[in-house]
């Protein structure tokens, strides 16, 4: 089964610094390193997906500044389709982020564009690309996501949802939603509760059952938790690996699940592929830059391919 996937969501200039520690307020410290590059969380789960092979569109808006061409030679080189990419006047996205000793990561997205990603034209790209999956976040506006899932929906797609960053949903949108993959902060906004510690379990099969959605619930280091309606939980635990910046680690997952999932692999063994693949991201500096390249990405799914 070929996984055809449509990302709705948006493009971002990440602006990494990273520091032993972060300051604190009115402080300002020395850091170790700088770098930017490609990113906002449509754009990465994107290029994780077009990095296994499978033909991948992207819906979003970028601004008539400097940054916004840079997104459509990105895309391409990733062979990525960008049919349904638009410019409009204004800013690009961008995203200040903070990376300290440990690897773990602080961002402020300041959206721009983003915000006018259409919703006429995420529908048109459902009716022409045909995607098997439509992923979206929440880095462009509800609406036009609403108006992709409904098509996704109507032509027989999988909808898949990356609630970053955390934001109550719509109940029409989730209404529309196969897959939610919250993390742990988005789960707790999203649920009210914590999907970690005691009663985690009953916590995440609950929000499961009383949302109608599949949870595919991201822990960072301790794995991921899938929850279906009316089935036990399945806990799927990440390699211990040294993280030296955890940026864009969900959407190395969420870009691998969809491809898993839309190659007709069954969800553990969906998320046993998306799992291997964020882990191996934390490894190196930046977003995209961190993620498996196009050859070692169809190596680590092979395996799995072949058994489904
Ligand atoms: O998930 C990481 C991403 O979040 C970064 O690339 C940044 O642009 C923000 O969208």
């Amino acid at each position: 089964m070929e996984a055809r996937i449509l990302v709705v969501g948006s493009t971002m200039i990440d602006l990494i610094a990273y520091a032993r520690r972060l300051p604190e307020a009115g402080e300002t410290l020395v850091g170790e390193r700088f770098a930017s590059g490609f990113g906002g969380k449509g754009a990465n789960q994107a290029v994780m997906a077009a990095r296994f092979g499978a033909p991948v569109a992207m819906v979003n808006a970028v601004g008539d500044d400097s940054y916004g061409a840079t997104h459509y030679e990105n895309f391409r080189s990733e062979g990525i389709d960008v049919t349904w990419m638009r410019t409009v006047p204004g800013s690009s996205g961008v995203a200040p982020i903070w990376v300290d000793g440990n690897g773990v990561n602080r961002i402020i997205i300041i959206p721009g564009a983003n915000e006018r990603t259409d919703p006429a034209v995420a529908v048109e790209a459902v009716g022409a690309f045909r995607p098997t999956v439509v992923v979206a976040q929440f880095e462009i506006p509800q609406a036009t996501t609403l108006a992709a899932f409904r098509a996704a929906r109507a032509a027989g797609a999988t909808t898949l949802l990356n609630p970053a960053p955390a934001a109550p949903i719509d109940p029409a949108l989730l209404a529309l939603t196969d897959w939610l993959a919250p993390n742990e902060t988005e789960f707790a906004t999203i649920f009210g509760g914590s999907a970690v510690g005691d009663g985690a379990d009953a916590r995440i099969s609950a929000a499961a059952a009383s949302a109608g959605v599949r949870l595919a619930v991201t822990l960072g280091e301790r794995g991921v938790v899938l929850a279906l309606p009316g089935a036990p939980l399945v806990r799927v635990p990440a390699p211990m690996v040294e993280a030296v910046d955890t940026t864009g680690a969900g959407d190395a997952f969420i870009g691998a699940f969809a491809f898993g999932l839309g190659s007709g692999l069954a969800p553990e063994a969906a998320a046993r592929l998306a799992v291997a693949c964020a882990s191996e991201s934390v490894r190196g500096h930046g977003t995209q830059t961190s993620f498996l390249g196009r050859d070692a990405a169809r190596a680590l799914a092979a395996p799995y391919l072949g058994g489904s």
